[in-house]
């Protein structure tokens, strides 16, 4: 019996050590969003220049430069709606695109292959890439 705890017990630390070795790497330690549970308020979009920027290294392989989704990616059956087109994305709130990314595509019913940026991005950094992400659509 105390032979087969002893994983159990070990494991946890083992977890806290990649996760530190991991966030310096995301460059992300001081800004997790875990505080704020994804719960945003106020004006949801920040600078769409910056947003670019982080669009780019995080979202583009996936979603596409331009939020087309003009992109192939394994694994992904259900890939992500066009968001330069204005009519759908018109239909999508500041605060749902907010959580979506947040939390994931499983938060809000969609796909689980988009991640949860909430502990690698900031608060500032998701409303920088919604303002960004209004500029496929113009909306
Ligand atoms: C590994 C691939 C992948 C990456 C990386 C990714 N996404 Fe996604 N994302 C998806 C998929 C797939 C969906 C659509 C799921 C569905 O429609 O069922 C999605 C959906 C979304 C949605 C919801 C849109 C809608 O039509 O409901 C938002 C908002 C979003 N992603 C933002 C982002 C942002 C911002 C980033 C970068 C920080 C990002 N995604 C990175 C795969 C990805």
């Amino acid at each position: 019996m105390r032979r087969a705890l002893r994983p159990a017990a070990v494991r946890p630390g083992l977890a806290a050590l990649l996760l530190a070795a991991w966030l310096p790497v995301a460059g992300a330690a001081d800004t997790a969003l875990a505080a704020n549970n994804c719960s945003p308020s106020g004006d949801l979009r920040g600078d769409p220049e910056r947003g670019a920027a982080l669009h780019l290294k995080h979202c583009a392989d996936c979603h596409g430069a331009d939020g087309r989704a003009n992109v192939i990616v394994m694994h992904m059956d259900q890939g992500p709606a066009d968001q330069s087109d204005a009519t759908y994305m018109r239909t999508l709130t500041d605060q749902y695109l907010y959580v979506a990314t947040c939390k994931g595509g499983l938060a809000v019913g969609k796909n689980g292959v988009m991640p949860a940026w909430g502990d690698v991005l900031s608060d500032q950094a998701i409303r920088d890439l919604i303002a960004h992400i209004r500029t496929f659509s113009g909306t």
